[in-house]
């Protein structure tokens, strides 16, 4: 503490700012989306309809989320000049990079139409990243897997049309999965919004300088990207693969954790919010079962998956720090059993967490007592001195 300021590491002790858009409560384990209980939503609502809700802080009426629907549904198409902007990069290159880098790139097409004060203009480009941000993380798995872009198919629901453009090739009629389909809504459900996250106060405080929804989202992406925030889910896949491989047991790898050997750590658990079990990591691991037998998949990873838990929920070292699996535990094993690539993973949190960035992004700009972000410090380098030579 000096005179005006406190230090703060990673803002565990800081709000950045008012929300009315989700509430958390770490030591509950509760997540409500304006007000809404994440079980109740998962179980029930669609993706759409609940960006609606987190745009707009109500559920939609049957006519406005019809109207929604159909506007995104217009603009599923990129410019085809953007198309090519995919050949540019390496065949190797990660997904998230692709994203955020076309999502810069599609920011180009509308610089015109990107005052973030102008209504109509937020408006519009709230819809034209809900609608081509699937398409943009389908062409960077297309690209990653050498086949064909599909063109989106406007007479598919949200969900349906990103499986299609994902799965689908051209030399094939494609039938989308009802089980996939209705296990990918919830999961995207699940991921729609998390209050003041790493990703989303880079949402908030790129907005907040006045830059347009483009640019924050691609910020945002990058921000997502890393393995301690939404890149943990591809982690968590990597970890277990790794200890399967190894012959490792799980108890002795659980020990290296402990022991923090080479900085490991039990990827998908651990929350800054939640002292608890992250509600999310519940229905997810409940669903992770129905939806592997419905699809008629078994996947050993799943079971290593509860062994860990197991162990590390009895294991002191966990309880005395509250870890507990969080909401990238348990999604990998079902993206895996619906044939995405592991390094798709963390396109598909950005996809589900899409609508609560942009609802957080038009809260701050709307908010009057929004200031730009711009923390303090504490200076701890070297002491005023002279060039060699010279004196003040
Ligand atoms: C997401 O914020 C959000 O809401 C994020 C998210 C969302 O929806 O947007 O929920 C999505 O990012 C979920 C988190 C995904 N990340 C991981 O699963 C990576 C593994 N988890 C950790 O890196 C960690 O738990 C964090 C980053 C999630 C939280 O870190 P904190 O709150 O800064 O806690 P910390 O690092 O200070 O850890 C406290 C203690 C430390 O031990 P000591 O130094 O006191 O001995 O717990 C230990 C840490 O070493 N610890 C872990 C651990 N997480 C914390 N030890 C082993 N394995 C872990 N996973």
């Amino acid at each position: 503490q000096t005179g005006h300021t406190t230090l703060d590491y990673g803002f565990v002790n800081t709000s950045a700012t008012k929300s009315a858009v989700t509430f958390i409560d770490g030591d509950k384990g509760i997540l409500r989306y304006r007000g809404y209980p994440i079980e109740q939503l998962a179980q029930n609502s669609s993706y759409l309809e609940v960006a609606w809700l987190l745009l707009y802080g109500e559920l939609p009426t049957v006519d406005e989320l019809g109207q929604f629907d159909e506007r995104i549904r217009r603009h599923t198409l990129l410019h085809e000049d953007l198309k090519r902007f995919f050949p540019a990069l390496p065949h190797t290159a990660h997904p998230m990079s692709v994203l955020s880098s076309a999502v810069s790139a599609l920011s180009t097409y509308y610089e015109n139409q990107s005052d973030p004060h102008n209504p109509e203009h937020v408006e519009l480009n709230t819809v034209r990243m809900l609608a081509k941000l699937p398409v943009i993380a389908a062409y960077a798995h297309k690209k990653s897997v050498g086949q064909a872009f599909l063109y989106p198919d406007n007479s598919l629901s949200f969900v349906d049309n990103f499986l299609k453009l994902n799965f689908g090739v051209l030399s094939e009629v494609y039938e989308v999965n009802p089980v996939m389909s209705r296990a990918l809504e919830r999961l995207l459900i699940l991921h729609e919004d998390h209050e003041q996250n790493a990703s989303t106060s880079t949402v908030r405080l790129v907005g907040s300088t006045g830059a347009n929804q483009f640019s924050s989202i691609s910020a945002g992406i990058n921000a997502l990207y890393g393995p301690l925030h939404g890149g943990a889910n591809e982690a968590v896949l990597e970890m277990l693969g790794r200890i399967r491989d190894s012959g490792e047991s799980v108890q002795r790898f659980v020990e290296r954790v402990k022991n923090k050997e080479d900085g490991v750590k039990l990827m998908g658990f651990g929350h800054r919010v939640y002292k608890n079990y992250d509600p999310r990591a519940k229905l997810v691991k409940e669903s992770a079962d129905e939806v592997l037998e419905a699809l008629g998949i078994s996947d050993p990873l799943l079971d290593l998956a509860k062994e860990l838990e197991q162990i590390a929920l009895e294991d002191d070292y966990f309880k005395e720090r509250r870890l507990y699996p969080n909401v990238d535990f348990y999604t990998g094993v079902i993206y895996k059993a619906m044939g995405f690539p592991t390094r798709m993973f963390t396109v598909l949190f950005a996809i589900g967490r899409l609508p609560g960035w942009l609802a957080q992004w038009r809260e701050a700009i709307n908010d009057p007592q929004t200031k730009i972000g711009r923390p303090q410090q504490l200076y701890t380098g070297a002491p005023a001195r002279d060039y060699p030579g010279l004196s003040s």
